[in-house]
């Protein structure tokens, strides 16, 4: 068995989590840099909450309605649960809130997220359908540290798919989230183990 130290790392979700899947499987083996120990979600109905407990990881959902506007006082109770459960590492899947400069600042170089489109190609939401409307040839995921600017941070690995004659978002989707479950295990353990870093706003070691 491995006495590697495993980064505690929490799963941030907002919908079904098939990436919080990807990350849970990979890190159930011993050699795995990374051990989720918490996945936490915005909507208390995210359906990933329920794989995620039935996984034996431990849940929490943090409702940002009530917040109203107050985007920070959410991020504040987001963070006290982190807090809490020791996290050192953020991954976010499926996470449909934009984050505060505060949240961004106080974790960087310790959060990353999973972008469905080749960045810096189709930031912000529907890519797949702004994908198919551009007729791009190629089209796939990003990994990257988060940064203040949406969808902005530093890449650490993408993965290319064809756009291929009489796709549609289902299937355009489909084939891009299949790489996702493929890249963002091992994204994770990249900047878990450290070889891979934010460092000046570059990502290092890649
Ligand atoms: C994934 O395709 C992820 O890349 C995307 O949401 C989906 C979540 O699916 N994330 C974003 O669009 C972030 N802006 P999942 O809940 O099955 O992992």
């Amino acid at each position: 068995m491995s006495t590697a130290r495993r980064v505690p790392t929490a799963i941030l979700i907002s919908g079904r989590g098939s990436n919080m899947v990807a990350l849970i499987e990979a890190a159930r083996a011993a050699e795995f840099p990374a051990e989720i120990v918490l996945v936490a979600a915005n909507l208390p109905d995210a359906g990933g909450l329920q794989r995620a407990a039935a996984a034996g990881i431990a849940t929490a959902s943090v409702d940002h309605r009530p917040f109203g506007k107050d985007r920070e006082a959410f991020e504040r109770a987001l963070d006290a649960e982190l807090q809490a459960h020791g996290i050192e590492l953020v991954a976010l899947a499926g996470f449909m809130r934009v984050l505060t400069p505060w949240f961004v600042t106080r974790w960087q170089g310790r959060l990353i997220n999973i972008h469905p489109s080749l960045l810096p190609d189709f930031r912000g939401t529907h890519t797949h359908a702004r994908a198919l409307e551009a007729g791009v040839a190629e089209h796939g995921c990003t990994v990257h540290f988060v940064v203040p600017e949406l969808d902005a941070g530093p890449t650490i690995l993408q993965a290319k798919v064809p756009v291929l004659p009489g796709d549609d978002e289902a299937s355009l989707s489909a084939r891009v989230l299949e790489q996702e479950h493929r890249i963002y295990p091992q994204a994770l353990a990249l900047v878990a183990s450290g070889a891979a870093r934010l460092e000046d706003g570059v990502a290092i070691g890649r």
